[in-house]
């Protein structure tokens, strides 16, 4: 029973592009697991949305994701982790992995001096999600957040790197480097894209937290926990579904899973999302 729950797939979802560095991370520790990624392309960004759309939308996804039974949830999006994760996981019949939680973590572990910059969606900012994770795991934190919202357009525009980018990071940045934080954290998996601008914006002493890193961690903690983990030796395969498939998508499909694209390991689909059926409770 459980070498059958074990060859299960890991699901792993987002708006869009952002949540393909988390599968990335998933990739790379456990190579053997069957992955599914869903970005919901056509209706990304999620954050500029109410939440009540948004979690309708991240409902209408889960059911998609819950179709193909997998062993497991990511949401690897901190805009549908801060809006709607406890609802999603007392809904959902397997373990659901936010990124909030486990980043918070690594931020907390890293800092010496106590002061963590957060740069994130608005959503997430204004739902001081990151400040009530701080708050739970060490209060004394000193918390300076900053709202990026251009940035996810540009990385679903596949403009990541050159001048327009650097300066709309640093604007986005000002507040953060003017608080003399030494730890980032990236409150939003788009921003994975822009970590060697943050990183020369901020200088080598601020240490900038790897969400891709921190939530694949928890996500082997907890198969582990429950004896989920596959334990085939073969590798497993990617399955990549979208809302809309364009050459964006597939460009950072070939610049994320090189190997599995050179070895057909790994297939890019267009997503038709069901009609919505799990009604939202309190948001
Ligand atoms: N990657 C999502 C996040 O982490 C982007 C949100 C959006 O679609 O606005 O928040």
């Amino acid at each position: 029973m459980i070498a059958e729950r074990a060859s299960q797939p890991l699901a792993v979802f987002d708006s869009g592009l952002g949540g393909l560095t988390v599968a990335a991370e998933i990739r790379r520790r456990l190579p053997s697991e069957n992955l599914l990624f869903l970005a919901d392309r056509a209706r990304v960004p999620y954050a500029s949305q109410s939440v009540a759309l948004i979690a309708r939308w991240a409902a209408e996804c889960f059911d998609f994701l819950l179709a193909h039974d997998p062993k497991a949830v990511v949401i690897a999006c901190n805009t549908v982790s801060s809006v709607y994760l406890t609802e999603l996981a007392e809904q959902t019949p397997v373990p659901v992995i936010g990124v909030i939680m486990p980043t918070a973590h690594a931020a907390v572990e890293a800092t010496r001096s106590g002061r963590i910059g957060v740069v994130a969606t608005k959503a997430t900012v204004k739902r001081r999600a990151y400040d009530m994770a701080f708050a739970e795991l060490r209060p004394d934190v000193h918390v300076v957040s900053s709202a990026a919202p251009l940035l996810v357009p540009l990385v679903e525009e596949g403009w990541t790197a050159g001048e327009i980018p650097r300066k709309v990071v640093e604007h986005y940045l000002e507040p953060i480097v003017s608080s003399q934080v030494d730890t980032l954290v990236l409150g939003c998996t788009h921003y994975e894209y822009f970590v060697p601008i943050m990183q020369d914006l901020l200088g080598a002493q601020v240490r900038v937290i790897n969400t891709p890193l921190a939530t694949s961690l928890e996500l082997e903690r907890v198969l582990a926990h429950d004896s989920e983990l596959n334990r085939d030796r073969r590798r497993g395969t990617v399955t990549v579904y979208s809302t809309d498939v364009n050459e964006a998508l597939e460009r950072v499909v070939k610049d994320l899973f090189a190997e599995d694209l050179s070895e057909g390991r790994i297939t890019v689909q267009s997503a038709q999302i069901p009609p919505f059926r799990i009604a939202p409770r309190r948001v």
